[in-house]
């Protein structure tokens, strides 16, 4: 028995934060002990939005992929690949184009909302109308059952579904039909109370040293009910009592309940717990950042061989692909 294949893949955009750590990477940690994951750095994509700023492309996908090894992606078991250096991508996007109606791609929300909401450059373009569509081959071009995304990319499934469904309808069934997997995250604010983004600058790097993640912590905002050290509060709507829920003990979770419900603590004393544990955590990261980074060539060397691995398995799918098209 084959194992299920697994494909997830992130726009490079950089470091990666502790909103990803304990989502998207502690999943793909997980699926890696029983599925054949391949993990990439989807830079095509990051151009349908960003194809203005292609230098700092390459220099974030490294750090990308640093931040993938140090969180324990291992690729002994998983291929780490780059999207462009696999050409089959283009090719089943191309494919895949000539059965893809307009009406999905424009009824698609997350199309809708990004032309509404992005103002300052031209999107009204082919590649962005396109981005599910090489999504769709991203995925089935490895026969993934399994794609591990957030809840924003499950539109983007539905449409890989049906993609693939109208695919193996007109040329017979080359391709297995991929689901979402969706996996219960931890919510991870970001210092001002929103959600822990990048672009919202709130987010503590993943493998920050302890002290820049202190300076961090010790100003974040807490529960607004908190307005006074008497008033008591609420963990469980409070970015710290959020980070406590996964970085402390179930000892010091009680204490936390406890004493900010009670107005026992304040906030300080509870953001001084919190990097009890989350400081040395930064820390161990940040060596193996630091390990990683000072081995470039092996980094290279393991990229170079996650791409071979990743065109022959694109490859032997296309020859189906193309068997089946009569092409
Ligand atoms: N669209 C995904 C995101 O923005 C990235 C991505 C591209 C992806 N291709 C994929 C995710 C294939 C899963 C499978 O996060
Ligand atoms: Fe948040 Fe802790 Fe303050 Fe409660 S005591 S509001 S959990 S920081």
């Amino acid at each position: 028995m084959n194992a299920p294949v697994v494909v997830s893949g992130m726009r490079p955009t950089g470091r990666l934060h502790i909103g990803h750590l304990h989502g998207a990477l502690a999943n793909w940690v997980r699926l890696q002990e029983e599925n054949t994951c391949y993990f990439f750095s989807a830079d095509w994509h990051a151009l349908t939005t960003n194809y203005h700023q292609t230098d700092v492309i390459k220099q974030a996908e490294r750090e990308m992929f640093v931040d993938f090894l140090a969180a324990g992606v291992d690729p002994e078991r998983s291929t780490l690949f780059v999207q462009s250096a696999v050409k089959e991508h283009a090719e089943l996007f191309l494919l895949l184009g000539m059965i893809t109606p307009l009406g999905w791609l424009e009824r698609s929300p997350t199309y809708k909302e990004m032309r509404e909401n992005i103002t300052d450059r031209e999107l009204a373009l082919y590649g962005f109308l396109g981005y599910p569509v090489l999504m769709t081959a991203d995925i089935i071009l490895y026969k993934a059952t399994r794609v591990p995304v957030g809840a924003d990319q499950v539109t983007h499934l539905e449409l890989a579904r049906e993609i693939t469904r109208r695919f193996n309808a007109t040329y017979g069934p080359v391709f297995p039909e991929p689901a979402p997997l969706l996996t219960a995250a931890p919510k991870i604010l970001g210092t001002d109370g929103r959600k822990m983004s990048k672009s919202y600058g709130n987010a503590i790097d993943l493998g920050e040293s302890a002290e820049a993640t202190a300076k961090k912590i010790m100003p974040m905002a807490t529960d607004p009910a908190r307005k006074r050290r008497t008033d008591p509060g609420e963990p469980d709507v409070c970015g710290i009592g959020f980070l406590h829920k996964v970085y402390s003990t179930p000892e010091t979770m009680a204490w936390v309940y406890q004493g900010c419900r009670s107005a026992g603590i304040g906030c300080v004393d509870c953001k001084k717990k919190l990097l009890e544990t989350l400081g040395p955590d930064q820390e161990r990261l940040r060596a193996r950042r630091e390990a990683i980074l000072a081995r470039p060539q092996d980094l290279e060397e393991l990229v170079q061989l996650g791409i071979g691995k990743a065109r022959s398995a694109a490859a032997a799918t296309m020859e189906q692909v193309r068997a089946a098209m009569k092409l």
